[in-house]
């Protein structure tokens, strides 16, 4: 067994901030597997150009021949499963990549580890590790008083988006009760940071509002999520990769709950600080009320006392000083901007928004 990890899905958001932040700290080689979906992006990871501990292989993860194939050769030591359809909207619109991406990807992805993992030694076997990152949306919705979730929440998912992580995080369960493939799961809250997919809130509303485009708020824009940046849920899985119990799940989150329609109000305050409009209003004027996401969840929060207890990890960013990094990283990097608004996300954009009036 190599000094190598496997990460996938790492030209996404997550992944790719998982690669940079990796690599800034680690000689660990990554073997970057990603198929490049719409939401991969290889200017994420530009800056890790001809670096030699980072090798890249364009391939989905159901494609066994590949994942066999980089298993035999790199010989990890550990694989960080980030690839997945992430968006709850595309999958209301359409579930079947969800399905197999979600579903089936990280079935092959397992099987073909736990057929590498048999081949291992004794000493490697026991040192290798499944890491799962997941959602806390496979907690379902919560109401206003109710406790934030716990590991012991029981699954309730209400998208096709949450149900087919659901059903991942059970996939990958029942390999280490059945098999014993030493797993860790994470169950993370709603992330935000440099390079996030300007269709997700927060990067939607501040692209949207920069070109003075509508911004819109489903529903009465009074769910609430809890919001973490991306950099320390990233140490936090690097945390529970390190020192996790094998077996076990891990709540990550920020503390932070927050109601839709206070983070849009945030994001124009702190545009109108950095980039005031040319003609003195606020980028709240560009506020729009629109039809809600059916079955929208109410609420998410994320009681993180057994990552913080076990692990020593707690996150380094309150929204107040990520919010403000991650404006200033919209504002510094246009092209990034300008480059993933292609056709096919200006397509969504039309798709998504028309329907809601
Ligand atoms: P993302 O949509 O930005 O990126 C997903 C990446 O996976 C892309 O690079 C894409 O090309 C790749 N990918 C998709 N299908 C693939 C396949 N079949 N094979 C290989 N690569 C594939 O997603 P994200 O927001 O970075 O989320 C990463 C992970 O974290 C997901 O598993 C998601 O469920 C989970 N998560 C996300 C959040 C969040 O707030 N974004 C919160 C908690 C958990
Ligand atoms: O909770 C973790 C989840 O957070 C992750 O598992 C998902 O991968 C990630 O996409 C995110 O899901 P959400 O549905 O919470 O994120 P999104 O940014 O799409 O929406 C955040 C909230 O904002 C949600 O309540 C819907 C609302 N919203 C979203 C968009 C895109 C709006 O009001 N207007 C919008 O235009």
């Amino acid at each position: 067994m190599n000094k190598a990890i496997i990460v996938t899905g790492g030209a996404g958001f997550i992944g790719g901030n998982f690669v940079l932040d990796w690599l800034a700290t680690s000689d660990v080689t990554v073997i970057n597997l990603d198929c490049l979906t719409y939401a991969g992006n290889m200017e994420n990871l530009a800056s890790l150009e001809g670096d030699a501990r980072h090798i890249f292989v364009k391939a989905g993860i159901g494609d066994s021949v590949v994942v066999r194939g980089l298993f035999e050769k790199y010989q990890p030591c550990a694989v960080v499963n980030f690839a997945a359809e992430s968006h709850v909207d595309r999958s209301i619109h359409a579930p079947e990549d969800f399905i197999q991406t979600n579903i089936v990807g990280t079935f092959r992805l397992l099987e073909a580890a736990r057929n590498y993992w048999n081949t291992l030694a004794d000493e490697d076997k026991a040192a290798f590790r499944f890491l799962h990152v997941s959602t806390d949306e496979v907690y379902g919705s919560l109401k206003k008083d109710d406790p934030a979730f716990s590991e012991e929440n029981k699954y309730e998912p209400n998208s096709p988006y949450s149900a087919s992580k659901a059903a991942s995080d059970h996939l990958v369960r029942a390999y280490h009760h059945t098999y014993g493939l030493p797993v860790l799961t994470t169950n993370c809250s709603n992330n935000y940071g440099p390079y996030h997919f300007p269709e997700k809130l927060i990067p939607l509303i501040i692209t949207h509002a920069l070109a003075g485009k509508p911004l819109p708020v489903y529903g009465d824009g009074q769910q609430i999520r809890d919001w973490l940046y991306v950099v320390d849920h990233c140490r936090g899985i690097r945390r529970v990769l390190e020192a996790g119990r094998v077996g076990e799940t891990y709540n990550i989150g920020g503390w932070n709950e927050m109601a839709n329609l206070d983070i849009v109000h945030i994001v124009c305050d702190l545009l109108d600080e950095f980039r005031p409009r040319e003609d003195g209003k606020s980028y709240r004027e560009q506020i729009t009320f629109v039809t809600d996401r059916p079955g929208h969840d109410r609420r998410y929060a994320i009681d993180a006392t057994k990552i913080e207890k076990e692990l020593g990890w707690k996150p380094q960013e309150t929204f107040q000083t990520g919010i403000r990094k991650t404006i200033q990283w919209y504002l510094d990097n246009p092209e990034w901007v300008a480059n993933v608004q292609s056709g096919s996300y200006r397509d969504w954009v039309e798709k998504n928004y028309a329907e809601r009036g």
